[in-house]
């Protein structure tokens, strides 16, 4: 995949600049030095403030792309020098802080998969980020390289593989809200083949397809 990066001062969010392009050509990559309304999964904010990595990418629609994003996010912040981990689906982790997120939206079949990592500063106290993980330093620019190649790497390989060995939430105790006022509390047993999570749920396995997944456990 050729890709093409645009640079931006401030925009509201990258994820409106890539849906706002036409033709919205695959391998186009939007990155902002900061956004205004920058948004997360389920309706979040996402804080964006300079310092930060903003960025959206144009690609092709695929049922594992989210894990395959997340890998590609942990890989390049583990070279970095970050023990970064996945919270399932996709919420990168170190220490049990978040310090990225991923958020997919579609448009006209083409995903534009947004990407915010944690550099200079973390926003909320549950979160962390890259100065306060690591001694060493590295560059916006130099970890979006990094993400964009981890990412083309994803299609040469088990994706299901790869995303196994850096999920945090494997053998932990989670509750997953899979729909308002719904449930699922266990054991996270696996990850299926379709990328789906498998919860003890008292004996049976319940597969689940998306939703906020928490660890009760504290083990980080
Ligand atoms: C999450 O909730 O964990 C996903 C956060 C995704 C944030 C990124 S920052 C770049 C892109 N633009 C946005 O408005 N959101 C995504």
């Amino acid at each position: 995949m050729k890709t093409r990066i645009v640079h931006a001062a401030c925009v509201s969010s990258t994820q409106d600049v890539a849906r706002e392009m036409m033709p919205r050509e695959i391998g186009t990559v939007i990155v902002a030095d900061a956004q205004e309304k920058g948004r997360g999964r389920r309706g979040h904010v996402w804080l964006s403030p300079r310092g930060g990595l903003y960025a959206s990418i144009l690609l092709r629609s695929d049922p594992l792309l989210s894990l395959r994003v997340g890998v590609a996010v942990a890989r390049a912040l583990q070279q970095a020098g970050i023990v970064a981990r996945l919270k399932w689906p996709n919420d990168v982790l170190v220490a049990g802080k978040k310090i990225a997120g991923i958020l997919i939206e579609a448009a006209d079949g083409t995903a534009i998969v947004g990407m915010g990592v944690n550099m200079d500063s973390a926003p909320l106290p549950a979160a962390t980020c890259i100065v306060d993980e690591t001694r060493a330093s590295i560059t916006r620019d130099a970890l979006l390289d990094s993400i964009l190649q981890e990412i083309q790497i994803t299609y040469e390989e088990d994706i299901i593989e790869a995303y196994r060995a850096l999920c945090a939430t494997l053998g932990r105790t989670v509750r997953v809200n899979i729909a308002a006022g719904k449930e699922v509390t266990g054991i996270a047993l696996g990850i299926d083949r379709d990328g789906h999570l498998l919860v003890d749920d008292d004996g049976a396995t319940c597969t689940i397809a998306g939703g906020d997944c928490v660890h009760l456990d504290t083990r980080v």
